[in-house]
């Protein structure tokens, strides 16, 4: 399992730290998935709930990279609503037929709910997860995330 890429999406920058964190552990490349929808603001977070929970798709940049050329694809996504920012629901559908194995890398405010945006994944994609990493927003805020993120490392080697 040599070629690895992390992409992610971050509103606020907690998913953008671990998934930064993962792809420099790993040595990998990363992109950013950007949603030209503006999400700033208290009308932008309102918004970025409902769209979430209705499992609507945005515009997002052109990505740079193609998931088909990696072994491993690394998704790190907030959870919205109980469910996937729709600049990550729109990424997976977009690359749906060329994708690799899968990883998530998520963040959430509590715990256990990383979970509900896997099955989401699962479903889109078509695919099994091949390891998931949880991480709070508040473990982020208080830089208590490097064990989880070595455990997970170790994980990733174990897949074929
Ligand atoms: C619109 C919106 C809805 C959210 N809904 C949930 C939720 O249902 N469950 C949860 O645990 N966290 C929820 N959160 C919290 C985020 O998942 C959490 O703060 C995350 O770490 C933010 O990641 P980011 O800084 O990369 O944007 C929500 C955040 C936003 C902005």
């Amino acid at each position: 399992m040599t070629r690895k890429l992390v992409v992610f999406y971050s509103r606020t920058g907690k998913t953008k730290t671990i998934s930064e964190r993962i792809s420099e552990l790993l040595n990998c490349d990363l992109e950013e998935i950007v949603d030209l929808k503006k999400r700033t603001g208290i009308i932008g977070f309102l918004k970025a709930g409902k769209d979430a929970f209705l499992k609507k798709k945005t515009s997002i940049r052109e990505p740079v990279k193609t998931p088909s050329e990696y072994d491993l694809l690394l998704i790190g996504s907030p959870v919205w609503a109980g469910s996937l920012p729709p600049a990550i629901r729109t990424y997976i559908t977009y690359f749906k037929n060329q994708l690799p194995k899968l990883a998530l890398i998520g963040t959430c405010s509590g715990k256990g709910n990383v979970s509900k945006i896997a099955v989401e994944i699962e479903k889109i994609s078509d695919k099994k997860l091949s390891a998931v990493i949880e991480v709070t927003s508040k473990e982020v805020s208080k830089n208590k995330y490097e064990n989880k993120i070595q455990d997970f490392i170790n994980e990733l080697k174990n897949i074929q």
